[in-house]
């Protein structure tokens, strides 16, 4: 059972079942116990009513028992138990039945003999017995020891269901078997019902808590219930390290961002020094190749920088979005343009569709520029010789979709879903310099771009065969577009 309320709900029916059994065992033993003590005095009330009849017979007629043939009262004296409601057994010395009555002879056989188990070997003394009859039912009896009756007649016993005389206990078990699972069913629901409303303020914090997704959601906080309660002491807890993470948080980016601005100018100006060694004619040509590969390595670095410093202040929501109304096919012809540059002289072949009308969007053409170029530089460089790279811009009724399709090395499945992490790179691009260059942070930067736009991005790919990569942005309004989106 997985929610605390099903657990609260059956516990509650099961506690109450408990109860209620208990309860309605003491009222019918307590009902019970009076009808008992007066069952046994009208079955010796009868008994001594039979004993009385037969001793009676027995002095006027002597030999009850006609001698021949199976043991049995005389039909005569039989006819005088005729219509008697309860059980009547008399038997013999040897414990053969001599009479039974009619109510009794309507039981199955092995009432009978249960009954009449209790007259043999017949008692010296009488005594009351409750048993269970076959059909469930409950009898009492009065097993009694018959001398003035004459031979051969030793025992009597008289009997009566416990229900005929104990209606009251009767009618309540009845009543509570029928009640009580009406009762506890209404009582699980009630239950559920209870235990829902009194969850609801946890089931609350969990949704406010599911909300908050990454440390850009950190700054928002869970609504303490008034009630001060255990929930109301949760939400503050939770509220207490919400505040505590969002802290440490902002004094990690606060820190990356620091250091990544701090890295900035020395970078430019090693990169100058480098620069103007390699253009200076003194510089021996030995030390040029060194010069060069310290060039690369500074440029590389210039770029991871600034991609850090991008993602810091993206995360400090201070990344500033300048929008303005532009047909992303221009965008788009540029970044073919520079597609066209990057796959070498038709080393990869890169293609462009583009639809006829323009197609407006609110955006930031820097940031675009930026995420069209990862896109492409992603597309190119992970394309063998002779691939092809297709970029294509369509208008539809969500948004402007821009696609970067490539017929490259792919991703592996179980890769695709890390590839807009920072710095994840898949393994056969792993190493940062080899022969595909990269830090892993351009994808992180590409999607920061999109959705800071109010757009998404989507990838799929297949290993070996290519890679696909979605963009989607809002299209400006017809007239002038949305507001501009600063963050
Ligand atoms: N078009 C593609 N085809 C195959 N793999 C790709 C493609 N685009 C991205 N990837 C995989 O996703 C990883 C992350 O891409 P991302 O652009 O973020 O980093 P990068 O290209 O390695 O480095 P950089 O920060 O310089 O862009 C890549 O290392 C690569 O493994
Ligand atoms: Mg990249």
């Amino acid at each position: 059972m997985s929610s605390i309320r099903s657990r609260l709900a059956t516990g509650y029916a099961v506690t109450l079942l408990l109860t209620l059994g208990g309860f309605c065992a003491a009222v019918y033993y307590e009902l019970r116990k009076p009808s008992i003590s007066g069952l046994d005095a009208q079955l010796a009330g009868e008994r001594d009513l039979a004993v009385q009849y037969l001793s009676e017979s027995h002095r006027v007629l002597g030999r009850l028992v006609p001698p021949g043939g199976s043991p049995a009262l005389a039909p005569g004296v039989a006819a005088g138990f005729q219509g008697l409601r309860d059980y009547l057994l008399v038997v013999d010395t040897s414990g053969s039945i001599l009479y039974t009555s009619d109510s009794l002879a309507a039981l199955p056989f092995v009432d009978l003999q249960a009954l009449s188990a209790h007259l043999s070997p017949p008692p010296a003394m009488s005594r009351s017995v409750s048993l269970r009859l076959q059909s469930g039912r409950e009898v009492r009896a009065i097993a009694s020891p018959l001398a003035t009756a004459g031979a051969p007649i030793s025992a009597i016993l008289v009997a009566a269901p416990v229900d005929r005389s104990a209606p009251d206990a009767t009618v309540f078990l009845r009543s509570m078997l029928l009640v009580a699972p009406l009762v506890l069913v209404a009582s699980a629901f009630a239950g559920y019902w209870l235990s829902a409303n009194a969850l609801r303020p946890v089931q609350g914090i969990i949704d406010e808590l599911a909300a908050i997704t990454d440390g850009r959601s950190l700054h928002r906080r869970l609504e303490v219930p008034l009630a001060g309660d255990e929930v109301s002491r949760l939400a503050q807890t939770l509220n207490g390290m919400l505040a505590r993470l969002e802290q440490s948080f902002s004094s990690l980016r606060r820190f990356t961002a620091d250091a990544s601005h701090e890295l900035k100018t020395p970078l430019m100006v090693l990169r100058a020094g480098v620069e103007r060694s390699l253009t200076d004619p003194r510089t021996p040509t030995e030390v040029m190749a060194s010069l060069d590969e310290t060039l690369g390595e500074i440029n590389r670095m210039t770029e991871l920088v600034e991609g850090l410093l991008t993602l810091a202040r993206a995360d400090e929501g201070r990344a500033p979005l300048p929008v303005e109304r532009t047909d992303l096919r221009d965008l788009v012809a540029e970044a073919s343009e520079t597609a066209g540059m990057l796959a070498e002289s038709g080393r990869v072949q890169v293609a462009t569709v583009m639809p006829d009308a323009p197609v407006w969007a609110m955006v930031d053409r820097r940031r675009i520029r930026e995420m069209l170029l990862n896109l492409v530089t992603n597309a190119i460089k992970y394309t063998p010789d002779e691939g092809k790279v297709e970029l294509s811009l369509v208008e539809r009724s969500d948004g402007a979709v821009i696609v970067v399709r490539d017929t490259g090395i792919g991703i592996a499945s179980n890769d695709l879903p890390h590839i807009f992490e920072r710095f994840w790179r898949a393994d056969i691009a792993r190493s940062r310099t080899g022969e595909r260059p990269g830090s892993g942070l351009g994808l992180a930067i590409t999607k920061w771009i999109a959705e800071a736009h109010g757009g998404s991005i989507s990838a799929s790919s297949r290993l070996g065969r290519g890679t696909t990569l979605t963009v989607v942005l809002p299209l400006a309004d017809a007239q002038s577009g949305p507001p501009a989106r600063v963050s």
